[in-house]
């Protein structure tokens, strides 16, 4: 009797979601949620949709009418899908970005940002001692990236945050629009003292990422007990880290912020919330 499991398809009731940007076809995201999907057996499909800015919101449109359950939006669209919501959460309002939309039954448009929710479990899961309360952050960077780390760093109880950005006036912006009375813009580059009583230092900056400039930062001062976490996890050990490393610090790479901030998403399109183990990261990591 043949059976069912070599070939497994997609059934009449399978559940659709899928990743839209432009270009696409470096998301990580299909590989990853068709993991979750293989893994816990579920009829769903999750794929790459690529789609051009101009096309964006009759895209986003046309997948709510085709029946999709919802959809990840990455860059350039993670503003552009804002106004297109019916109702946003209160994070996504905060971070001024949407990166993950479920369509409701009734077929409202819910967008919500997951980014800060995947850089905190991140570190919860990889240094499960961390306190976020127990000192000044370090956050390098003033773009959206950033914007999401701040406003988790600030919910989870941080006592101070200083950004420091190349471009001084975007730090002053972001810190203006947050209007948080712990954030305070400090000098790029870094001044050791910035560093002398830090708890946590985060790297939000493209630098370091392959192909990109190094970050050129002097850790000379930073105490011990700090730790260094970096968003960029092409290498996976940037040098940021791996001077880290090298002088004491615990690091955590920046593999797990992009596994864990699909898991809501996940969870409310497939009904399960799914589990960020290393032998999904080593899956993540190979080459196509
Ligand atoms: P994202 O949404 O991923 O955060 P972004 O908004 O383009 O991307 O922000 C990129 C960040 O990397 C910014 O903080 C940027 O600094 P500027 O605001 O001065 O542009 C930073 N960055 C990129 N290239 C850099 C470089 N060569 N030197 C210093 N900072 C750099």
């Amino acid at each position: 009797m043949i059976s069912r499991t070599p070939y497994r398809t997609l059934s009449g009731t399978s559940r659709l979601a899928g990743v839209m940007g432009w270009p696409v076809s470096h998301s990580k995201s299909p590989r990853l949620h068709g993991y979750w999907l293989a893994k816990y057996g579920i009829d769903g499909c999750y794929m790459p949709l690529p789609v051009e800015p101009d096309n964006f919101q009759d895209a986003l449109k046309s997948l709510r009418n085709l029946g999709f359950s919802g959809v990840n939006v990455t860059i350039p669209q993670k503003e552009m899908a804002m106004p297109e919501c019916d109702e946003l959460s209160n994070r996504a309002r905060r971070i001024g970005a949407v990166n993950t939309v479920t369509f409701a039954k009734d077929g409202r448009m819910l967008g919500d940002n997951t980014d800060g929710f995947g850089f905190i479990e991140n570190l919860c899961q990889e240094a499960p001692n961390i306190d976020f309360a127990s000192g000044p952050a370090v956050v390098l960077g003033a773009g959206g990236a950033s914007r999401a780390v701040l406003i988790a760093l600030l919910d989870e109880g941080s006592p101070e945050i200083r950004i420091a950005n190349r471009t001084r006036k975007r730090a002053e912006d972001l810190a203006t629009e947050i209007n948080d009375p712990r954030i305070n813009v400090v000098n790029w580059p870094l001044d050791p003292a910035s560093l002398a009583d830090a708890a946590l230092v985060v790297n939000t900056t493209s630098l370091g990422m392959v192909g990109q400039p190094k970050l050129e930062i002097d850790l000379e001062g930073l105490p011990q007990t700090a730790l260094v976490t970096d968003i960029v996890y092409a290498p996976l050990i940037t040098d940021l880290l791996a001077q880290a490393k090298k002088r004491g610090n615990q690091v955590v790479d920046g593999l797990g912020m992009l596994l864990h901030q699909a898991r809501p998403g996940f969870h409310r399109w497939f009904g399960i919330d799914p589990e960020v183990t290393p032998e999904l990261r080593e899956f993540v990591l190979l080459p196509d």
